[in-house]
This record gives C-alpha cells, sequence and structure tokens, in this order.
C-alpha cells in the first residue's frame, strides 16, 4: 500500500482515485473525504495552480475536534489564521520572502560544519549508549535533537525546552493530520495548547530581544501576534520534526537492508545522500499533502467540484519510485525524467515548495553519514517498531541497535 492509499483507508476507503490523468470515480457510499492524486503530473498541476486549488485546509484538523479538546484550545486563545503554508491570498509573497530570509542557501551551506559537529557529538552519544546498556535507540539518540537546535540557531532563537518541544510537535501532528478520539484529543490539545502559549511567550520575548530574529522581522514586516504565532506554530514543527522522521526511516532502512544501498554506503557522503534521496522519493516522512479546489474547475479531463478536498501522493506512489528488476519503468518515462518527476515532488512544488528543502536534506545527508562512520558495526535489535502513520507524516517511533555480531 502505497502512503497516500494507507492514509485514504485509515479515513475511509477512497471515494476517487486519479490514474494518469483520469479520476475514476469509486465506492459512493466510502466516506473518504478526499480527492486522490497519485499521478506525478497531475498532482504537479494541482500545486502550481494555486487559483485553483488553495492550500487554505493545510492545517485543517484531519479528524474534527470535539467540544472538549476545542474549550482547551479555546482557553488559551490557540488560533491559526492562515499565514504561510495555509495562506491563498496576495500577503503569502511578501511573509514568504521573510522566512525565505533565515533560509537562503548560502546560509544552509554555511551551517554545514555546526551540522557535523551536532551529528558527530549525537553518534558519539549513541556510541556510549552502546558501550554502557547494551543497546541505543537512534531516534532519540542522533535523529531527534540536531534537526532542532540547527532549526532554532538559523532563525535566531532561543535553543531551550528542548524535549518539550519534541513532545509538543509529535502530539500537534497527531491532533490535525491524525485520529484521535475523544479522550486522546483532549490529551493531545492540552499539549498543543501549552506549545501555544510557550510560542506566545517566546514571540514576545524575542520582539524585544536585540539581535536578528523570525519573530521579530515578521513583526516588522506587520504581523499580529495571533499571526506570528500560527507561522511560529507550524514552522517550529515543520522545521524540525520531519527531518527528524527522515533520518529514522533512512536509518532504520539501511539498517534492515531494505533499500539498494548498505549501511556502510551510508559512511560516505554521497552514499549516504543517496539513501536519504531513496526514502524521499519512496516513503517521505511527508508523503501527502493537502489542497482544496477554490472553485469548479478541471484535471485533465475531468471537472472538480469548488471545496472538493484533494489529497495529494508526494512520495510512495510505485510509478513514481525506482526502476528495479521487479518494476521496471513503463515505457514512456526515461530514467532520467523519471528522477527529476520523483525528486522534485517531494518537497511540493510552485509558490509553496518547502522553504527548507535544502537544510533537511543536508541535516539528513550529514547525519546519517556521521551515525554510520562512528556505528560500522551495528543491527538492528528491533525490525518490527511501532510507527508514526497520520495522514501526511510517517516514520518509526524507533531505531533500537545494538552491537553487530560479526
Ligand atoms: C524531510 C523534511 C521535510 C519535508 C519532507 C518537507 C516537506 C514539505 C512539504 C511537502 C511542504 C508543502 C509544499 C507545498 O504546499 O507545495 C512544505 C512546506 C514548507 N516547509 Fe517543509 N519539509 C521538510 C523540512 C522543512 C524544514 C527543515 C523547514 C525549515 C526549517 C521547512 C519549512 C517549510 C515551510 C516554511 C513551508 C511552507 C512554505 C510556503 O507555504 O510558502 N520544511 N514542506
Amino acid at each position: 500500500m502505497t502512503p497516500a492509499s494507507m492514509a485514504a483507508a485509515a479515513a475511509g476507503a477512497a471515494r476517487t482515485k486519479a490514474e494518469g490523468s483520469r479520476l475514476t470515480p469509486a465506492d459512493e457510499s466510502s466516506r473518504c473525504p478526499y480527492l486522490v492524486v497519485r499521478n506525478p503530473a497531475a498532482v504537479r498541476d494541482v500545486l502550481q495552480r494555486p487559483s485553483d486549488f488553495s492550500p487554505a485546509n493545510a492545517l485543517i484538523a484531519v479528524t474534527p475536534l470535539d467540544g472538549p479538546a476545542l474549550r482547551v484550545l479555546q482557553g488559551v486563545r490557540f488560533a491559526l489564521p492562515p499565514v504561510l503554508a495555509s495562506n491563498d491570498t496576495a500577503t503569502h509573497a511578501g511573509i514568504r520572502k521573510v522566512v525565505a530570509g533565515f533560509f537562503t542557501p548560502a546560509t544552509v551551506a554555511a551551517m554545514e560544519p555546526r551540522i557535523r559537529e551536532l551529528a558527530q557529538e549525537a553518534a558519539r552519544t549513541a556510541a556510549d549508549q552502546l558501550e554502557s546498556f547494551g543497546s541505543a535507540d537512534l531516534v532519540q539518540a542522533v535523529a531527534a535533537f540536531p534537526p532542532a537546535v540547527v532549526m532554532l540557531e538559523l532563525l535566531g532563537l532561543p535553543v531551550q525546552d528542548l524535549p518539550d518541544l519534541k513532545q509538543w510537535g509529535r502530539d500537534s501532528m497527531e491532533l490535525f493530520w491524525g485520529w484521535p478520539d475523544e479522550s486522546r484529543q483532549l490529551e493531545l490539545a492540552h499539549s498543543a495548547a501549552g506549545f501555544y502559549v510557550w510560542i506566545r511567550q517566546l514571540v514576545a520575548e524575542s520582539s524585544k530581544s536585540a539581535g536578528r530574529n523570525l519573530f521579530k522581522s515578521l513583526a516588522e514586516h506587520g504581523l499580529s501576534t495571533p499571526e506570528i504565532c500560527s507561522l511560529g506554530y507550524f514552522l517550529l514543527i515543520a522545521g524540525q520534526e520531519t527531518t527528524t522522521q527522515l533520518i529514522s526511516t533512512t536509518l532504520f532502512r539501511l539498517l534492515e537492508g531494505s533499500t539498494p544501498f548498505v549501511w556502510d554506503d551510508a559512511a560516505s557522503h554521497a552514499g549516504s545522500n543517496a539513501a536519504v534521496r531513496h526514502v524521499l522519493v519512496s516513503e517521505s516522512s511527508v508523503p501527502t499533502w493537502r489542497r482544496v479546489a477554490a472553485q469548479d474547475t478541471n484535471l485533465g479531463d475531468e471537472t472538480v467540484a469548488a471545496g472538493t478536498e484533494i489529497l495529494l501522493e508526494l512520495s510512495g506512489n510505485p510509478i513514481t519510485s525506482p526502476a528495479s528488476p521487479e518494476s521496471p519503468l513503463p515505457p514512456w518515462q526515461t530514467d532520467q525524467n523519471k528522477q527529476a518527476t520523483n525528486f522534485s515532488l517531494v518537497f511540493g512544488a510552485g509558490i509553496h515548495r518547502c522553504l527548507g528543502a535544502k537544510l533537511a536534506e543536508l541535516e539528513a545527508t550529514v547525519i546519517v553519514q556521521e551515525t554510520a562512520t562512528t556505528l560500522p558495526l551495528i543491527q538492528l535489535h528491533d525490525r518490527e517498531p511501532e510507527w508514526i502513520h497520520l495522514l501526511s507524516f510517517q516514520a518509526p517511533r524507533t531505531v533500537s541497535v545494538t552491537k553487530a555480531i560479526r
């Protein structure tokens, strides 16, 4: 099953699906609220027509929140007004420019030594745990914290409360992209409310601090406090937990031996980067993303009614996965244009394309490489870990390893 079809199955059976550019009606009685689009050309078409296919639903809870959870959020004046990822108005371009100023190609490239330093430190922690306890969880030891530290440093924000930040990020992902029942919603809403209050405090402090930081720049751009909090809430999750999840899946698949690359390959920059790109294309941490039809429009030959919610498959579609003897490329696709189709969609496309794409790829590559270099002789301790499977996020929760017996 592909990520999008797993997500669709979890939400109910797929109502319609796009194969090629055709949309095929499926079971009318099913409850999946999404039009699932899998064909890469159709996905790209949707992403590049923001006035027809709006991102306004990007941050709407997949499972409508019940009264008790809503009251907890209202209690802290929690609100996510459209600012960046879900903004379909003309203000998006100016705000995006402010945020992009913190992730320029030059800034990201200059961060590589710092990323490597953090990666080496994290890998040594894992090595120490292996020595002391005989096992280590690579998600906690190497994947979890470096992306959060790097993100906060790039944004000019204090590096503090990291364990809370990680927990808040995972909880908010589940609240907005998962299928929690009423009691779980309540737990998650308390966590999201705590996160929101923390962000509001940080926004207030940052606007008074001396140096350059994202929140201050957004205030200078004219954003209100609720708008800055909304952007901060999205970015402090999207800017680090997605990368943690990409690293976790890459480490797991390499150690499992289910990628075209082996653990030893990952000890080089090129080998690690190839493994990271393979995971991005085959089972990215963000396998799907949403859009909603802003007006009656068409996709290929089919009409799409205004208000139709769309689930785009960005990764994991068998026809977009690398060729192998068991699944050769379709005759109309060359290896070259196929790679371009694949990789160019995993971070979205068009005016909302991910602003952290280069950073995420660099972080994942360096962290996987340093882990494979420092721990050449390890093996999976748990080959069937629990996974995070949400509408738009996925990764193993743990990558538990022991020393290899060779
Ligand atoms: C493996 C890691 C990551 C993946 C797979 C990923 C994927 C995505 C996707 C699919 C989108 C939606 C694109 C669209 O609507 O066309 C997005 C948006 C975004 N991402 Fe990422 N992302 C990752 C890491 C990051 C990082 C590290 C940052 C920043 C530190 C970041 C910042 C953003 C921002 C700001 C947006 C919204 C852009 C806009 O609406 O203009 N992401 N990302």
